[in-house]
């Protein structure tokens, strides 16, 4: 396989990837793609950060060697705060891509300067997301919620659970709305989240703007595959090959979310690392 035919490797602490991989796949249709979703590791949003930079160090070297990925998209806000120095320095020569909540936008979409943060308990925490946070200071209040436990049931699929943390975390924010004070944009900065917005609305309304990273990350991915040499050319070999999707969990778990978000009907296979 010539280099700029190779996949490129994406992977989240589980099904919460799938958010970024459904924008790659619209961004770069003429690219190859490995998915690995850590669910049997997960959650990562409320564990320490040597465990997300262990897991994302044996998932990254995994893609290398048996799947010769030609760039990296590291599909999960947690692992990006807590590993890609790590793995930037562990893999220098290859494109990586991080994600991370989408503050700077928000900040500039919001018109009453007043913006919700959904995260993990993880990224929040993190030194990466603080300094983030410091650069902004002035441009907008930023109201942050730790989601412990939303992208578990997420995962486990668990409506119940899944209504009743978007419930109380939106409430525990304070308002949102066009009014004054209240919360005109809310960041939803863990990737599992995207796939409950319509819970999420049952409490902030139609009108609140919701931002992710998703897109942005696949915009960042073109230009590094392009600095690089190594966008793939729509070429009938690159068209052809079906995403490959591989998880540390339950295979139906990963089938059934990529069936459901990605409208793709794929079997996953089961994954030891
Ligand atoms: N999807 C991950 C993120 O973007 C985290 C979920 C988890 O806690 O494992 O932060």
């Amino acid at each position: 396989m010539s280099g700029a035919n190779r996949p490129i490797g994406v992977f989240d602490s589980g099904v919460g990837g799938l958010s970024v991989l459904r924008a790659l796949r619209a961004e770069l249709p003429q690219e190859q793609f490995v998915y690995v979703a850590d669910s049997g590791n997960a959650p990562y949003g409320e564990r320490d950060d040597d465990h997300v930079t262990t897991r994302s160090l044996a998932i990254t070297d995994y893609l290398l060697s048996q799947h010769q990925i030609k760039a990296m998209v590291v599909a999960c806000n947690t692992a990006t705060a807590a590993a890609i120095k790590t793995l930037r320095a562990a893999y220098p020569g290859i494109p990586l891509v991080g994600i991370e909540p989408a503050l700077k936008p928000a900040a500039a979409a919001s018109l009453t300067k007043t913006v919700g943060v959904m995260a993990t308990r993880g990224t929040l925490q993190s030194e990466k997301f603080q300094a983030l946070l410091a650069s902004l200071h002035g441009q907008a209040t930023f109201v942050l919620q730790p989601c412990d436990g939303l992208a578990i049931a997420i995962e486990r699929n668990d409506a119940t659970k899944i209504e009743a943390l978007c419930a109380e975390y939106t409430r525990a924010m304070g308002p949102f709305g066009l009014n004054q004070e209240a919360m005109d944009t809310l960041v939803l900065g863990c990737t599992h989240y995207p796939f409950v917005e319509s819970e999420l609305r049952r409490s902030i309304g139609a009108h609140v703007t919701l931002l992710e990273g998703g897109a942005p990350v696949a915009r960042q991915t073109r230009r590094l595959l392009e600095a690089a040499g190594l966008l793939a050319r729509p070429d009938a070999e690159a068209m052809q090959a079906p995403t490959q999707f591989f998880t540390t969990g339950q295979v139906e778990d990963l089938q059934h979310a990529a069936a459901r978000w990605l409208k793709l009907n794929t079997s996953a296979s089961a994954l030891s690392v």
